[in-house]
């Protein structure tokens, strides 16, 4: 059966004390809305409608820069969660299939979870994502008998009885786009909050014949994020997650947890990380490569047996082939090195092509910038290029071509050919010693001055 997504993001997230929409805040790289829109894309929706309210030009980019077909509808009065969910109505107006409720502020709902939610649909009319909770706090409790899910009673409208329950509502809830509207058409906002409970269905269901269920999940899966201590411990659950899933999958990190991974990190197995590495977004590095301590890695791709860092940096467009070297405190960015080509200290190489077996220098420097436009440097095969040459982009240097230290390169080297650039030195015999005296005399003189 199909299904379709609706994300509820119209909060503000007051207790974020922030000008962004809080659905927009980042764990691991990425917006929390995006973490909620990766797991329902695991159902491959049809369509994905995206309720937005606070903040809603920027949450409608990042929701479409993630999915060009998301659609997004505007909340501009937060009325409740079955308020939230109507507002996807007319979108959602010829979808077949199901619905599944999301909540854009809970990021790491798994793909297995849902899975066992659409299982249970085969059964019931409505499935509810439910918890047991440590400390149940003001979420809403799932009043069951047996398999049967009742209904939901929020904290707030709850008997004292009700209360001691713990299994409590995540707000993941599925069941037909039909249903879903025809129950939400006879929700109220007759209760504590005064608001529109998407909850209420549950009751409504019943009465109307329909059943319903709880599937349980991990209280960790449901964990939300409503301030920013919430935020750095979501963070680090996903941390702690990805580390195990690394280790686990064949990847050696010496000290995982000072590894910082993204949320689109892969890493292949027989890999080695050092201690305090950093992955932004976009980054894969094949089997068996090795990134030593210290290097921050985004947007880069490095092939087998190739050894980055220490104290390396790749950037967007950083494509290292096997066996590449890069050491440390260089800087590599939209440029491709060859397999076995070698930067190995000191060096910055932007806007480049690095050709197979080349070795670059000490401090060599591509000066690809010209204050407007970004310029491509070329280099061959086999080339040797000299400690602390400036390569004047656009220039290419060719195969087997080598350039002389401290080269100041803005022609075009031919294959084979050594490229020197600098001014002649010029020994000046006895000068030194002479000059030396005059500046020594020059100080006692000063110091006797003082005394
Ligand atoms: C909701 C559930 C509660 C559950 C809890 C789990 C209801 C009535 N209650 O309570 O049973 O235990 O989540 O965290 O559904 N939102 C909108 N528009 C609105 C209201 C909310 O987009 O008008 C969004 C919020 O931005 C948030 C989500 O929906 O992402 C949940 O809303 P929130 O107000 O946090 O619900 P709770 O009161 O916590
Ligand atoms: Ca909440």
């Amino acid at each position: 059966m199909s299904t379709n997504l609706i994300i509820l993001a119209a909060g503000k997230g007051t207790r974020m004390n922030s000008d962004s929409p809080k659905v927009l805040h980042a764990v691991a790289g990425a917006p929390l809305l995006i973490h909620a829109m990766k797991a329902g894309a695991s159902l491959e929706p049809e369509q994905t409608v995206v309720v937005a309210g606070h903040g809603a030009d920027e949450v409608s980019a990042a929701a479409r820069a993630y999915d060009a077909r998301a659609e997004i509808v505007l909340q501009t009065e937060q009325n409740g969660t079955g308020h939230a969910v109507l507002c996807a109505k007319d979108a959602l107006a010829n979808a077949a299939g199901d619905v599944l409720v999301l909540y854009g502020d809970t990021p790491f709902i798994s793909p297995e979870t849902l899975a066992a939610m659409t299982d249970a649909r085969a059964t019931y009319d409505v499935v509810v994502l439910g918890f047991e909770a440590a400390d149940p706090a003001r979420y809403g409790r799932l009043v069951m008998d047996g398999n049967t899910l009742e209904r939901i009673v929020e904290f707030k409208d709850a008997s004292d009885e009700e209360r001691e329950i713990t299994f409590c509502n995540s707000g993941v809830i599925l069941c037909s786009r039909e249903h879903m509207f025809s129950l939400l058409a006879q929700v109220t906002n007759d209760n504590a909050s005064g608001e529109y409970y998407l909850t209420d269905i549950i009751g409504l269901a019943r009465t109307s014949g329909l059943t319903s269920t709880a599937v349980a999940c991990d209280e960790a899966e449901t964990m939300g994020v409503n301030s920013r201590v919430d935020l750095a411990a979501a963070e680090a659950a996903f941390q702690a997650r990805a580390r195990r899933a690394a280790l686990e999958s064949g990847v050696t990190l010496t000290a995982p947890e000072t590894v910082f991974f993204a949320h689109d990190t892969y890493v292949g197995p027989d890999t080695i990380i050092e201690p305090n590495v950093v992955f932004g977004p976009e980054v894969t590095i094949e089997n068996g490569a090795h990134i030593r301590a210290f290097s921050h890695l985004e947007g880069a791709h490095v092939s087998r047996g190739a050894v980055v860092g220490p104290y390396a940096r790749l950037r967007p467009g950083a494509e290292l082939s096997e066996n590449v070297h890069v050491g440390n405190f260089v800087e590599i960015k939209n440029a491709t090195l060859a397999e076995g080509a070698k930067a190995n200290h000191l060096t910055y190489i932007g806007d480049a092509t690095i050709g197979e077996g080349t070795n670059i220098g000490a401090g060599t420097i591509t000066c690809n910038y010209d204050g407007v436009f970004k310029h491509h440097t070329q280099i061959g095969a086999h080339a040797f290029i000299g400690s602390n040459t400036m390569l004047i982009a656009p220039v290419s240097v060719g195969d087997n071509a080598m350039t002389a230290t401290s080269a100041v390169i803005n022609k075009d080297v031919p294959d084979g050919a050594l490229a020197i650039s600098r001014t002649p030195q010029d020994n000046k015999l006895g000068v030194a010693r002479k000059l030396m005296d005059k500046l020594r005399a020059k100080k006692a003189q000063q110091k006797g001055k003082d005394e």
